[in-house]
């Protein structure tokens, strides 16, 4: 009845922008991401307690923080037949403090496993990553480790919007994502209410999701060729893309700061002097810096140079997976 799982974020380097529908959190577009070590967030599960309880990084959890776990978990009562009760959760990320990264994606994807161990569901990877969706659309991706593909699905109920695992970790060992905190404040503007202007408001939004769909198949090919320049390429063009439909939003909205342009513009320079580095960017103004073992040094030291107050450097990431030690 107490379970507990291990799991890491992931940066997409075919982005997800977009919702068809709000509630079951089903994209536009697929979407294809890298799971990275070292950071991970644990979560332990035990149904059985009095009433639901939810704490996330010693405080508990209010609004929607705490609504979109219980959402969680209410599809898994559901799923192993409605008689579990309520329940506990604890959760702790190992986040540097101002790692700028969303925890959400390793939270709701460790939350998925443990939950579903928990409730005694077999592990399925299909399933508990249509469950982490629930929670948060990009948890979906944090399932399995490597290069995933989160598939959009036709269906209205969502039961086929969920990710596969297109190449494992151990596929190309030698990628780097060097992330670059250029400035440590929360966001104005939450992905999840940003889509949803640019859904509703941007010109560009149809050809958005119209090219990232086509690009997909196009990063796929690359990583399985390990061609570091064009999947680079094909990451930078991407997030131009995505922030490009949200520049035209109405009232328009840009996540880029200053020093985001000054490092972008550096990488060029960079890239013209011979160092392999290339950038995405997600709804924030700290660009993932896309490099080789052999270049993550140098990545750094640009970042740094061009203003970053916090550098974490990540390899790809394994599974989510599940540990024999307990929160509580
Ligand atoms: O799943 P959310 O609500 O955290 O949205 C993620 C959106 C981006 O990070 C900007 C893109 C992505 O695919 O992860």
């Amino acid at each position: 009845m107490k379970a507990t799982a291990l799991a890491h974020p992931n940066i997409a380097l075919v982005k997800y922008w977009g919702k068809r529908d709000d509630a079951l959190i089903l994209p536009h577009q697929s979407s294809l991401s890298l799971t990275l070590s070292p950071m991970s967030v644990t979560t332990t599960v035990e149904f059985g307690a009095d009433t639901d309880q939810v704490e996330i990084n010693g405080h508990t959890a209010k609004g929607s923080e705490r609504d979109r776990v219980l959402r969680v978990l209410e599809a898994v009562r559901a799923e192993a037949g409605g008689k579990l009760g309520p329940a506990r959760m604890v959760s702790r990320g190992d986040f540097p403090a101002a790692a700028g990264l969303a925890s959400s994606a390793a939270g709701f994807a460790a939350l998925a496993v443990a939950a579903r161990a928990a409730a005694g569901l077999a592990p399925e990877p299909r399933a508990a990553s249509v469950l982490a969706r629930l929670g948060s659309g990009s948890a979906c991706r944090s399932i399995q480790g490597g290069f995933c593909e989160w598939r959009k699905g036709e269906r209205a109920d969502g039961a086929d919007s969920f990710a596969v695992q297109r190449f494992s970790e151990a596929h190309w060992p030698e990628l780097r994502m060097v992330v670059a905190i250029l400035n440590r404040d929360e966001k104005e503007v939450k992905s999840r209410d940003g889509m949803k202007l640019t859904v509703e408001t941007s010109p560009y939004y149809a050809a958005w999701a119209k090219d990232a769909e086509a690009e997909l198949p196009r990063a796929v090919e690359l990583i399985q060729r390990k061609d570091l320049q064009g999947l680079g390429a094909l990451s930078e063009r991407n997030a131009w893309r995505m922030h490009a439909t949200a520049f035209a939003a109405d009232p328009p909205l840009s996540y880029m700061h200053p020093a985001t342009l000054g490092l972008i513009e550096h990488l060029r320079e960079q890239r013209k002097k011979g160092t392999p580095v290339w950038f995405t960017l997600d709804a924030g103004p700290n660009p993932v810096l896309l490099t080789d073992a052999a270049h993550e040094v140098a990545a750094e030291a640009l970042a740094r140079a061009c203003g970053a107050v916090d550098v974490v450097r990540c390899v790809p990431g394994g599974d989510a997976v599940l540990k024999s030690e307990h929160l509580f």
